[in-house]
């Protein structure tokens, strides 16, 4: 879909961040500008600790310490964080109805839309663990649940299969681009997975600070830019056969 002509619900420009620690400077994203539409599945390729969370973090608004501009007008945002984030001390069910109580929505339709996104990540049974009964890729799919209740307009989802065997993480693909295709909602995910980052209808890679527009209509650019020295060892073995970003 063309989405050029309708306002951006994100307009990063110039964003640049630097980390300075007592020991160092690390400059991370430099120059970064992107537009983000209403409906756009987006996703952000790259090596271990080149950026992608830093970004995600500025994309939603959770560090405003870079320079260069951002415009955001979603309305709703749902994040579903690297490390989970689930309170301890809370059911899986408890966990993901969180965000409708600071919403304000009553209890009976809190536990009823809670089992309804432990249902889309296929955890229904598990509604009465805590997180530490739980496995971590069961932990992953709770904070999927807990992005979803809300059914936020803006899905910022960091690394959301990491934990995830091969096929529950395809199951999570498929619910991601339904999501994308069937409610538009907008995604923007980070992922060292090259089948999820292939389920996007826009690619990026980012390399060296620097963000990279994946160029699906050229086979050549496609190869030169995406190469396995910019994927971690550890997750090679997602990598689908032939050049992964051709859809
Ligand atoms: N608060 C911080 N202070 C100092 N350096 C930081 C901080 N946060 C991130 N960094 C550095 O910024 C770089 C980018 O980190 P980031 O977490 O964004 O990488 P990433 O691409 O998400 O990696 P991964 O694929 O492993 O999740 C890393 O070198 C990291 O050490
Ligand atoms: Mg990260």
């Amino acid at each position: 879909m063309n989405t050029t002509s309708i306002s951006p619900i994100i307009q990063a420009s110039n964003l640049s961040r630097t980390f300075n620690t007592e020991k160092q400077i690390v400059p991370v994203l430099k120059n970064i500008s992107l537009d983000i539409h209403p409906g756009d599945y987006i996703s952000i390729t790259g090596a271990s600790g080149v950026g992608k969370t830093t970004l995600l973090n500025i994309i939603g608004l959770l560090d405003t310490e870079h320079d260069g501009d951002m415009l955001f007008s979603a309305s709703r945002i749902a994040i579903v964080f690297q490390e989970h984030n689930l309170i301890k001390t809370l059911t899986a069910e408890e966990n993901i109805a969180l965000p409708l109580f600071a919403m304000g929505v009553n209890k009976k339709e809190r536990i009823r839309r809670a089992c309804a996104a432990l249902s889309q990540v296929n955890l229904l049974e598990k509604n009465a663990c805590f997180p530490s009964q739980l496995s971590t890729g069961e932990c992953q799919r709770v904070s999927i649940a807990r992005a979803l209740v809300t059914n936020p307009d803006l899905l910022i989802a960091d690394e959301p299969t990491g934990d995830l065997d091969s096929m529950t993480a395809r199951e999570m693909m498929e619910l991601f681009s339904s999501l994308n295709r069937e409610l538009r909602m907008t995604i923007v995910v980070a992922t060292h997975n090259l089948e999820l980052a292939n389920c996007a209808t826009q690619k990026y890679l980012l390399k060296d600070g620097v963000l990279q527009k994946i160029d699906t209509n050229n086979s050549n650019q496609v190869d030169v830019q995406i190469e396995c020295s910019d994927i971690p060892d550890t997750t090679k073995s997602n990598l689908v056969p032939q050049s992964p970003y051709i859809s």
